[in-house]
């Protein structure tokens, strides 16, 4: 479902809606008043890995027609920064593997010449060993990598298909490669790794990485688990560490949902991205967008703009884009409605939607 920019207005006021005039200080505010500085797109729905939260066994892909093309991306994450945007990630499905998805980062890099501050990656990892260096090369700051386990079969069984080693194997491509302060995403599922999340912070500290623990969101179909079963509150989590470490809080931010510890005499941030305990909506400085074009004005929300329709239906026209990004931000709701029921009531997989 798409939301029209016009038949979404009723539920409130619409104050501020939109971008300032370009320039240096062009930025997207929305009608909460929060500034949209942050895009994360879903290059592709594809991945190589099937990991139980995020996809069902069968996944049927999109055809290749239906998905933003390369070319269109950047001309997308051009208009952005022009709005505004400082932060872009990458994100999936699993970027690395689309096709010459090198491109693309290397496009983006050059936007740090008008105003890009951080053209960052999320990725499961498989790739990391042949790319890390090209990555680096084309102006990637930080990468996020997906590790769950640190069991070869648990690894095997929550991600389907995936191989640790890999995985292992690309983490220390990407640090030969000069990545700091890599970043490991942990989905926490009870009864699944929850009793792993002690070791999985000490390998964290032992690596000079960072690490989130995050808990599940219901997105999609996926036809593994209950996920009411599966939720690990992020405090369960903390509880747990706290046997082992002592965790003390800081107000950093690496821009996204995580909340931020620290453990005396070491260098690893402890990260918590809690959406169900402790909703972070009221601080929603992002916006997504899908493999499709969809502009996703929330994670847990259906409200979106097609800008797959905006960018071939004027291609090449800027102006276009820009206007259709910047009205869009009067749609943006307050925050997602998470439920952990039976059925999940976003019916998009997370690697259709980028996270
Ligand atoms: P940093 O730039 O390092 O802060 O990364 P990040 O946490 O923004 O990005 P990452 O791709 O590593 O995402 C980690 C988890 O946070 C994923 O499960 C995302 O789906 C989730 N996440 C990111 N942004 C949002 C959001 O706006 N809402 C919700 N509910 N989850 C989000
Ligand atoms: N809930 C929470 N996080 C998820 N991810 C994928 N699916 C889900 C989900 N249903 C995480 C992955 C990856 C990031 C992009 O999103 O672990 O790190
Ligand atoms: Fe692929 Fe990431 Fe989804 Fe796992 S979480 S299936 S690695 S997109």
């Amino acid at each position: 479902m798409s939301t029209p920019a016009s038949d979404a207005f009723p539920q409130r006021n619409t104050p501020n809606l939109s971008a300032k005039k370009h320039g240096e200080n062009a930025s997207l505010v929305d009608g909460f008043g929060r500034h949209v500085n942050y895009v994360r797109f879903s290059v592709t729905d594809r991945c190589d890995f099937r990991c139980v939260y995020c996809m069902s066994e069968q996944m049927t892909f999109l055809p290749r027609a239906r998905i933003l093309t390369l070319e269109e991306l950047a001309a997308l994450g051009r208009a952005l920064v022009e709005l505004g945007v400082r932060k872009i990630r990458l994100t999936g499905g699993e970027p690395l593997v689309r096709q010459n998805v090198l491109w693309l980062f290397r496009e983006l890099g050059r936007l740090h010449e008008c105003g890009l501050k951080e053209l960052v990656l999320t990725t499961n990892g498989s790739q990391l060993g042949r790319l890390s260096a090209e990555l680096k090369a084309a102006g990637v700051a930080r990468l996020n990598i997906s590790l769950d386990s640190l069991n070869p079969e648990r690894f095997r069984r929550i991600t389907r298909v995936g191989e640790l080693k890999t995985v292992l194997r690309g983490i220390q491509a990407a640090q030969a490669a000069g990545f700091q302060r890599l970043k490991l995403n942990a989905v926490i599922l009870k009864g699944r790794n929850h009793d792993e999340v002690t070791d999985l912070a000490r390998f964290a500290i032992e690596n000079g990485l960072d690490i989130s623990y995050i808990e599940e969101m219901p997105l999609g179909i996926i036809g593994d688990h209950d996920r009411a079963e599966a939720y690990y509150s992020s405090d369960a989590i903390r509880a747990d560490l706290a046997h082992a470490f002592t965790l003390i809080p800081t107000t950093e931010t690496t821009g996204g949902p995580s909340r931020y510890y620290r453990i005396p005499g070491s260098e690893t941030r402890i990260g918590f991205i809690s959406p169900h305990s402790h909703n972070f909506c009221g601080d929603c400085n992002r916006v997504r967008v899908s493999a499709e074009g969809r502009l996703l004005l929330c994670l847990g929300q259906e409200h979106s703009v097609d800008l797959r329709h905006v960018l071939r239906a004027h291609p090449g026209n800027r102006e276009r884009l820009k206007q259709a990004i910047a009205a869009a931000m009067a749609i943006k709701p307050h925050g997602h409605d998470f439920q952990l029921g039976s059925q999940p009531v976003i019916l998009r997989h997370m690697s259709h939607t980028g996270g």
